[in-house]
Parts: structure tokens; sequence; C-alpha cells
């Protein structure tokens, strides 16, 4: 990587100086560099003088020396875009401080003081909604990772604790509802204006500060601690969006429980207030006290949110409720230290999710994700270690790999410990360090010594990018079957030599006339390979291995089919059964897209997969929401993943190919599986929700093989529709097709929900990764719609998101798809530099990609490099991408 390598001073900011001479590189900020801050900052009082245009900020921190970093003659305060309108030190007006780019440094000659500073920001022109922003004419924060400096001059650092106290002031017509961290104190009238002071009792960094104030509504309700704490709970929303709350208040008070009982975690204050806004950058923030949620995360009702945003509302109303002990009790050292706080606090949803519905569904469909969006990353230019060793900008390390290979990792140690073991471990680090700011290391050593285990070799998860490989061969020979395990770890930028890792597998050998096995077990493999004998099987054993997905990594291994056909049908792991019917489709793409097969072997490939599917259909063992599971093909994404250098054209159409080719033979029994999944309930329970899994792919077959009569059936499909499920799963399947039930249906859905900003973000998304062939045409009319805006992160998404991850469409061999998200990207960076920045490792993923179209996505990279004026965010990633 050609980046500047800048050093850090003491406390950890870097400096400037190389940035002025390559306006293009901004510094790197390195993990080894870390320092302690030089001060303390034990209180902090912010008083706020709140208007959209013109807010007033008045912060007064009270500074000791920090007896264990190093002395020195002056504090650097962090800012970004503020002046000091005033610097008072111990009351006095005092001119001993600089500004060095946008940090102010204030000379401080004793060993305790008082610093107070005055800005002004104007919250309604902050576009990149990061520090205080308005959003439909209400005010509110987002403080992660360095939005506190937007809003005041502070140490704006994680390890940086403080007790806050917040008052603020407003006019009361335009802002009735004044909300901060903690508990509300005192409040008061002054005129047409009103105020409120806000302390939190418990000290935190600068990135978990929050401020709400604006015209809202509340519903509330209670829950009762373990230990007897009633605690308030609040979401507020605006008015009008009050009855769409009640699955975010059951999930809290779900999760709220499910921490005590699983954790042994509890709330340790009297309120917890939700709000929820529409303009974020992300899904959700956990705010101590105060967590602000993007309205996606919180609205949703039957007619307009769909069972999986049901779904995603609880997991994200868990997430940020389980980081007030992952991330807010015991906080992160550095931004290096990310996955502590997101990898654990994601495993800790994922387990909630897994209680709270289908365990092994829920473990596919994140083993999914996993696969889709991080194994890309950790095999493209922008690989990491879970723990960073250096970046440019923080933000561009909120990743796949941070939150959802952080959570596999901890996985692992969970299952190598078990499950009591592992519990001891997270009591033993909660006790440890709660209220200090921690680092992954000192995680490990506390499950280390809670658990009993010997984690020496394990922390390579941590530093080793890539996705290792295991390459699985099983003999048999008399009574005994030989398993040899061996591994290797892929080269990354900047680490082209690994080491092995432990890597737990769950394995089970069935006997295959009895279809059943003695037991699973739990092997780690540690060294680069490893033997492993098992006697008594007079006839070969057939493997199953990485059971539910026990490690991420990629399993190689020389199968025959006729064995996954039998894992397939009868393996007793679900995400193994899940596992070998992937593998029978991936196989078969394989030899489909790399040609040369014999057609008679290809045909056979393609038979046993129909013979599986059919199966699947039938079988009444399983429940829908599995049966749903069972019936997805792997995704684009997954397939171009399997090749070392993929042709994405190729790839859509063998699955095209073979998903019309399935919908044919199988007409009549997925017509069928329609019909008796049309006849369940519109009610929330998992059988209906699992009902309407299966309704909508068995139409996604359909309109593959026949699309007149899957067109006819989705439209009445929609008609009948009583929940979004089944109405936008019919609409998806339509916009696909050339129809005029398409264009009806699109109008109709348009005008029904027209104001409902959330259903019509999904308008705009079915269009743009639709399988229609002129997706591309259809999402350049949709940017001139009148209700598209970049302004707005979900609806910028909704169409461009989309878009970058329709395959068909994105992969266009003329290049255009490259085109529109450059285009885009180049758009919005001045506007949200954060929400532009996610958009680039689509296109980075070109040295993976044929030669024609990798040319093709590396010249968009470089017209947007050689852009003047690109945020920091970008820049990073698209000259990371570019290697
Ligand atoms: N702490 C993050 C929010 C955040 C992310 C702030 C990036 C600043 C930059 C929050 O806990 C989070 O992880 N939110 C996720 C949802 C979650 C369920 C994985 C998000 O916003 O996507
Ligand atoms: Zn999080």
């Amino acid at each position: 990587m050609d980046i500047a390598r800048t050093p850090a001073t003491p406390d950890g900011n870097p400096e400037m100086a190389d940035a002025a001479v390559e306006p293009h590189a901004p510094a790197l900020i390195r993990r080894e560099d870390y320092a302690p801050f030089p001060w303390r900052v034990a209180a902090t009082h912010l008083d706020f003088d709140l208007g959209l245009e013109k807010t007033r900020v008045e912060a007064r921190l009270t500074l000791e020396r920090n007896p264990e970093a190093e002395r020195s003659p002056t504090i650097r305060l962090n800012g970004e875009g503020i002046r000091p309108l005033e610097v008072r030190c111990d009351g006095a007006s005092t001119s001993s401080h600089t500004m060095e780019g946008d940090d102010l440094i204030v000379t401080l000659p004793g060993d305790a003081h008082e610093l107070t500073l005055v800005t002004e920001i104007d919250p309604a022109a902050n576009s990149q909604l990061m520090g205080l922003f308005a959003s439909n004419g209400m005010l509110c924060t987002q403080c992660e990772a360095e939005g506190f400096r937007r809003i005041t001059f502070f140490p704006d650092r994680p390890d940086v604790l403080s007790v806050y106290t917040v008052r603020m002031r407003a006019p009361k017509a335009e802002f009735p509802v004044l909300l901060a961290n903690g508990n509300c104190t005192a409040e008061g009238d002054d005129g047409d204006h009103h105020w409120a002071e806000w302390h939190d009792p418990w000290p935190k960094p600068s990135y978990l500060f929050a401020l709400v104030a604006g015209d809202l509504v509340a519903r509330s309700d209670s829950f009762t601690t373990m230990g007897g704490r009633k605690v308030a709970l609040n979401i507020f929303v605006r008015d009008g969006d009050l009855d769409r709350t009640e699955h975010a208040m059951e999930s809290l008070k779900r999760a709220m429980a499910w921490d005590e009982q699983t954790f042994g975690r509890e709330y340790d204050l009297d309120i917890y207030n939700i709000v929820a806004v529409s303009d974020f950058n992300m899904g959700a923030m956990e705010n101590k006290g105060l967590n602000v949620f993007n309205t996606k995360y919180v609205l949703a009702d039957i007619d307009t949110a769909t069972d999986g945003d049901f779904d995603a509302v609880e997991g994200v109303i868990a997430h940020e409720y389980f980081h007030n002990w992952s991330g807010n009790r015991v906080t992160c050292r550095d931004w290096f230290q990310l996955s502590l706080k997101e990898g654990f606090t994601v495993l800790r949803d994922q387990l909630f999710s897994q209680d709270m519905g289908s365990a092994p569904v829920k473990r596919i469909g994140d083993v999914r994700v996993l696969r889709s969006v991080q194994f890309p990353e950790d095999s493209g230019p922008l690989a990491h270690p879970i723990r960073p060793d250096s970046y440019q900008e923080i933000s561009n390390f909120y990743t796949a790999t941070i939150y959802n290979k952080g959570a596999e990792v901890i996985r692992m140690m969970r299952s190598m410990a078990g499950e009591e073991a592992f519990r001891k471990g997270c009591d033993l680090y909660f006790e440890r360090h709660d209220g200090e700011a921690a680092t992954c290391e000192d995680f490990v050593t506390a499950i280390e010594d809670g658990a009993g285990l010997d984690l020496e070799r394990f922390r390579l998860w941590y530093s080793q990018a890539g996705t290792p490989r295991v390459t699985v061969a099983l003999a048999h020979e008399g009574e005994t079957a030989t398993l040899t395990l061996s591994q290797e770890v892929p080269p990354t930028p900047g680490q082209p030599d690994k080491q092995p890792m432990p890597i737990p597998l769950r394995i089970a050998l069935f006997d295959r006339d009895s279809g059943t096995h003695s037991g699973e077990q739990l092997v780690v493999l540690n060294e680069a390979s490893e033997t492993l004998r098992f006697e008594g099987f007079a006839a070969p054993p057939v493997l199953s291995v990485n059971r539910g997905f026990s490690a991420p990594v990629r399993i190689e291994r020389e199968i025959a089919r006729d064995e996954l056909t039998f894992l397939a049908a009868s393996d007793d792991d679900p995400f193994a059964r899940y596992e070998a019917m992937q593998d029978l489709v991936v196989g078969h793409l394989g030899d489909v897209v790399a040609g040369g097969l014999a057609a008679e072997e290809r045909e056979a490939g393609r038979d046993a997969i129909r013979t599986a599917l059919g199966a699947v259909l039938a079988d009444d063992r399983i429940d829908d929401q599995m049966r749903g599971e069972l019936m997805m093909l792997p995704g684009e994404t997954y397939l171009m993943e399997q090749a070392l250098v993929a042709d994405p054209g190729a790839i859509h159409n063998a699955r095209e190919t073979l998903k019309t080719w399935l919908g044919r033979e199988l007409g009549e029994e997925l017509a069928g599986l329609h019909e008796r999944a049309s006849r369940a309930p519109g009610t929330l329970d998992p059988a209906a929700q699992g009902a309407r899994k299966v309704k909508t792919l068995a139409l996604t077959y359909l309109a593959a093989a026949d699309p007149r009569r899957a067109s006819q059936m989705a439209a009445a499909q929609y008609d009948g529709a009583t929940t979004m499920t089944d109405r936008q799963g019919a609409l998806m399947v339509l916009a696909g097709l050339e129809t005029a039930d398409r264009t009806a249906k699109l109008l109709d859905f348009y005008n029904r929900y027209r104001s409902n900003d959330l259903v019509i973000d999904k308008w705009f998304a079915l269009q743009a990764s639709s399988l229609h062939p002129q997706a591309i045409e259809h999402v350049k009319s949709l940017r001139n719609h009148g209700d598209f805006t970049l302004r707005n992160p979900n609806r910028a998404r909704s169409l461009y998101m989309a878009f970058a991850g329709n395959p068909q469409a994105f992969h266009a061999a003329s290049g255009e798809g490259y085109r529109l998200i450059a285009d885009l990207i180049l758009e919005l960076d001045p506007i949200n530099s954060q929400t532009a920045a996610r958009f680039v490792p689509a296109l980075g993923r070109w040295r993976r990609i044929e030669p024609g179209r990798a040319a093709l996505m590396r010249g968009e990279l470089e017209r947007i490099a050689g852009a003047s004026q690109l945020s920091r965010d970008t820049f990073e990633q698209v000259s990371r991408s570019l290697g």
C-alpha cells in the first residue's frame, strides 16, 4: 500500500504535516502507536442553546493530569469543522491556545484545570449526519466513532471516560421533547423556551454521548430487572408512527430478560430511551440510556414490514441493548479494538435470535451473510484482521470482518470451552474490566482464565486476515477410517505469510446403511496438517464436517455426489443438511461454468439436485422455515467467490438455467406448495411465516420456468395479500417479468404506500434488484423520480445498494453498471462521505473478475481516485481497492 506513514504524537493523534505535502494521503493511524491520554476528564458539563440553524455549545471540562501517561504541557482537543469562539481556563479568558489542523491545543501549566470552550454549529447544514444534525425538524446526534468533535472540542477517543451533565434550552413549540443520556434531573420554563438538565452517572467515552430534541411522542412501558429495579422504557417516534412500535417494545423487554438469564447482565439506569430518526447513516446506535435508531429498525406492522423486517427489528433492538454491557460498561481502549464490542455484541444478538425463533434457520442465515459479504471482503483488497493494525478513516472499519467474523471468532471460543465455561469467562471479563476501556487481548485473557482454556495459538485469529482453507480427505481400510485435515491461510494485503491457527471442527461419521452416526465430536485442527483415526467402521462412513459451521473456514474436499445426496437427505444437523444441498448446486454450477464435462456427467449432477429438491419439497419432517432455507440456490456472490477469477455473466446464466430447469421439472410440486402455503393465515407465528417464505420461493422457480403462469399467480398473491411479506414477495417476482401485471402492481404499490418512506424504499429496492433485463434503465429513470434523494441514506441505499447487489445488472458487460455506481460515489461523496465510501467495495472486487470487466471496474476506480476533493473515507477505500 502506498500511503504516507505518519508518526503519532504521544496522545495518539497523528501530525498532519505529511498530509500537507501529499493532499490525497491522509495520515495512517497505527495500533502500535497507542499511548494513554495525558489528561483525565473527571467531569464534562455541556450547555446547549438549540436551534436548527444555529446551536451554541458551551463545554466545561474538569481536567486533571493522568498519572499513568507521559506529562504534557498542553492538551490536544479534537475538532472537526468548528472554531473556538471562547476559550477560558479556570474561569478566565486565555490566549494560550492554537489550532493545529482541526484540533485545538491549549497550554495547561498546572495539574488540574477547568477548561471552558464555546462553539457554534449549524445542524441543518450537516448533511454528513455525524455530530449534531437535523432530521425532519428534529435535532439529534451521532457521535460514534468521531462525531463528538463536530460538536465541541474534546479528547474524542474511547479511552477518555467522563461523567456528563447536559443542560439544553430550546424553543418549546419546535422542540417539546428534550432528551440526553442518563436521568432527567431538572427542567423548567423560560418564556417561549424551555430547558432540561440530564445527568448520566456512568462515566463514558464521548462516542456514547447523545442528545435529541424534537416534536416526538412515545410508547411507554416498564421492565423490572432481576435486582428489582423498575426501568421506564420509552420509544420515541413522530406522531402517527406510534402504532408501529409495539414489536420494538416487546423485543426490548425480551432482550432485557434474555441478557439476565443468559449472561447474568442487568440494566443499570432508571430509564431506557429509544428514538427513531429517518435520516441515519447506520442501523442504530447504543448511546448510554438513549439509543438512536434508524426508523427502519423500529417501525414494524404486518401491513408495512416483512417477516424479515420484524426479525431485523428484534435483532437490532437486542444488539444495541446488549451493548450496555459489551461496549458501554466495558468499552474499547482504541478503535483497533472495535471487534471487542461489535464482534461480541453480534454474537450475543445472534444467540438471542437463535433462542427467540428457529436456531438452525438463524444460524444458516448468519452463515449466508458471512459468506456473501465477509468472505469476499477477506479475499479482496480490503481484507483486514478482526483487530486491524492501521487505518486512515475509522468509519471504513465497521466491516463484516470486524462484526461477523469477529462474532465467529468468539463463537469458536464458546464451542471449545462449552457454554458453561464460556459464561464463566464472560463473567470474569465483565468483573475485571467493568468501568474500563479494554482490549481484545483483555477479553481473550479473561476467557482463558475464566473458562480454563489455553488460547495461546488461538490469538492468531485476531491478527491474521484471510479465510482459512481446510482440506479434508477421508480414507477407509479394514475397520479404520482415516481423516486427514490440513489448513492454509491465504496471503492478504500486507500479510504474505501466515501461520496455522486452531480450527474447531464439529464432525460426525455416518453409517450409510442405517443413516445414523455414533455421536458428534469436536476436533481442533491445530497444526498445518493432522491425521485422525476412527475404528469400528466395517464399511466406509460418510463424513459430515464443520457441522453447525463451527469454524469460519472454507472446506475443500473430494466427495462423491451420492454422499452429498445422502447428507442432504439424512444429516441430523440442519446446517450440515443445508450445506450438502448448497454443495450439490455449487459443484454442478462449477462444472457447467468450467465446461469440458461430458453431457451425461453434467446431467447426472443436475438430476441429483432435482431429486434432492424434490425430497425437500415433500419432506414433512421439516418445517417451512427450514424448507425455505433448503430451497434457496446459492447466491451469485458466493458462487463468484468459489472461482479464482469469475465470469459473472456465465455464473448468472448457469444459475438461471438451473432454476428454470428445476422450475419445469418440479412445476407441479412447486405449484402445489404455493397453493398449500397460500391457505396459511396472515399472522406472525412461525408456521405462518414459514408458509410465506416457501410461497414466494416457489414463485421464483415458477417465474423462471413459466413466466406467464407465474405472473398470474404473483398478481393473485399480490391482490390477496394481507401482509407486506406476501405483497412484496409477489411484487419482487413481477418486477423481474415483462408483463402487464408488472406495471399495474408497481403503480398500485406506489400509490398505496406513497406516504410511508420505509415502504417506498422497498419499492425502489425491488426494481433496482430485479431480474428484469432493463434493470439498469429502470435505475437511471428512478434516479430522477420525485421521491428520490441522495440526502436520505435509506433512500440512496434503497436504489443503489440494491443495484450494486444485482449481479446481472451491476456486472453488465458494457460496464454501465460500474459507471452508475462510480457516478453515485462521486455525487454522494461531498454530501455524505461515510455512505458514499460504502459503495466502493463493490468495484473493489475487480481482481477476481474476468479481465474484460476487471478493466472496466478498475477504470471507474481510477476515475474516482482522480477526482479532486475526495473525502478521507472514499479516498482510503478507493486507494486500497486499486492496491
Ligand atoms: N455501534 C454501532 C453503530 C455504529 C456503526 C456507529 C458504525 C458508528 C459507526 C451499532 O451498535 C451497530 O453495530 N449497529 C449496526 C446494527 C447491528 C445490529 C449490527 C448497524 O448500524 O448496522
Ligand atoms: Zn454494535
